[in-house]
């Protein structure tokens, strides 16, 4: 176990570059089991949840090859199991994807639960609902997902469906369960996420029929089979993005952050500005600069292109020093307010009720030992000690190693004065 020392009022000055997308890539390698031959995947982040996809293909016998740190090669031709037990998936929640493409490969699976970050009831109810509009026969008990197509030569059947909740994850297990099914899918009231059209568009390379990613409405014609393929290169993360666009306006300073799609921050560049914070945008970066006083404001979640539940907690921090009282609506997932008791210990003004949280400011944030609740959370707490009048340790980063590649260094390279220590609590 690890834990962050990190000495606050450093000025973040210069410039950085954004890896790929944790929400894309961990889709995009579960893909992978769909194809018959090698992908070359690039831009892929080097976190710990990529790692741990990663070692459930090798267990399940996929050759993985790590050409360089963000770019690897998987063939999953030899793949024979459509199993996923416990062990393998309780570390990240992002393991449900296995289902689909275990379903699109074999017409069969059986995954274990999912692990993740706790952030209230986390239900795939929608995935389960649309597996079985495909044809698929399903059995939840002893803590695992048992699937198995009806149709005996394992085949799925495309059909039409809607989604009761707009879900990023129930979106993408459905393509990749359905681009092999015979007929058409419809699938409507899809999340419209960046990464939903990053997943489709892996899927069309490798010879998948899938229209209309990115609206509400995604149209899949399913195809016998699904070829390899020989580079694909993984979109810019908007959420890492987003935390050190914040973790700059945070403490007064200046960076341009390189390597990203700015049309994906659109609602965080324009919450920002609301706030009184300088924007200014290129092709493939932005530059954040803060030179004066934070203005409250009003947040609220929602599924893209909405303000995007995972910059939350950071933007909370950000409105903690704020002149004035705003109000964070968390609109998407059941309860995603744990960090704020951390903050709280350093000096914050939040009150929480239910999904709301009124924040008063400025405050002077105070450095003290504090313990990340999820990946998101600790993100916001690395922002508040940035800021934070003294030093601040924080406990449990293995939450943050989850979503963010080389998060030390890459402060570091801007200014931040952040080192990582073994926790021998
Ligand atoms: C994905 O989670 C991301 N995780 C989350 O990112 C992100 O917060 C979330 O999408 C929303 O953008 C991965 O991609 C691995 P949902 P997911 O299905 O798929 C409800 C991070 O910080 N719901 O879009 O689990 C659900 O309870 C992580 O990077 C159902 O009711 O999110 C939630 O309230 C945290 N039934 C809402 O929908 C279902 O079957 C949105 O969930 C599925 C979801």
């Amino acid at each position: 176990m690890c834990k962050f020392v990190i000495s606050g009022g450093q000025t973040l000055r210069g410039e950085l570059t954004v890896s790929g997308s944790k929400n894309a890539a961990l889709p995009i390698v579960s893909a992978a089991l769909l194809a018959e031959g090698p992908c070359t995947i690039e831009n892929i982040p080097n976190i710990a949840d990529v790692q741990s996809m990663l070692d459930i293909l090798k267990k399940l016998g996929a050759n993985v090859e790590e050409l360089d740190r963000n770019t690897i090669r998987i063939d999953a031709t030899q793949v024979t199991s459509h199993e996923a037990t416990f062990d393998l998936v309780s570390k990240l929640r992002g393991s449900y994807y296995l289902m689909g493409a275990f379903l699109g490969r074999f017409g069969q699976a059986v995954v274990a639960l999912p692990g993740g970050c706790k952030l209230g009831t986390r239900p795939i109810d929608q995935h389960l609902k649309g597996f079985q509009a495909l044809g698929v026969d399903i059995v939840e008990a002893y803590g695992k997902v048992t699937a198995k197509a009806y149709d005996a030569s394992g085949i799925l059947h495309g059909n039409n469906i809607y989604l009761d909740v707009v879900s990023v994850g129930a979106t993408i297990n459905l393509m990749l369960a359905a681009c092999k099914a015979a007929g058409q899918t419809v699938i409507e009231n899809c999340a419209r996420e960046p990464h939903v059209v990053d997943v489709a568009n892996f899927l069309n390379s490798m010879g998948a029929k899938i229209r209309g990613a990115g609206t509400d409405i995604i149209k899949i014609t399913g195809v016998p089979k699904l070829h390899g393929v020989e580079m694909y290169s993984i979109i810019p993360d908007q959420i890492e993005a987003g935390t050190y666009m914040i973790a700059a306006a945070a403490t007064g300073g200046e960076i341009t952050i390189k390597n990203i799609i700015p049309r994906h921050q659109e609602s965080l560049t324009a919450k920002l500005q609301e706030m009184s914070i300088g924007i200014e945008e290129g092709e493939d970066w932005i530059r954040i600069y803060n030179n004066g006083s934070v203005s409250a404001a009003h947040v609220k979640t929602l599924p893209y292109p909405g303000f995007p539940t995972d910059m939350q907690p950071q933007i909370t921090v950000l409105l903690s020093q704020a002149d004035g009282t705003s109000k964070i609506v968390e609109g998407v997932t059941d309860f995603r307010f744990q960090y704020t008791e951390e903050l709280k210990r350093m000096g914050a003004d939040i009150t929480v009720n239910g999904k709301m949280a009124m924040v008063s400011g400025p405050k002077n944030l105070k450095g003290t030992i504090v313990r990340a609740p999820d990946l998101r959370g600790g993100a916001a707490l690395v922002i508040a000690a940035l800021m934070a009048e003294g030093d601040t340790v924080i406990q449990d980063v293995q939450f943050i190693d989850r979503g963010y590649d080389n998060i030390v260094g890459k402060l570091q390279s801007v200014g931040a004065k952040i080192v990582r220590v073994e926790d021998d609590n």
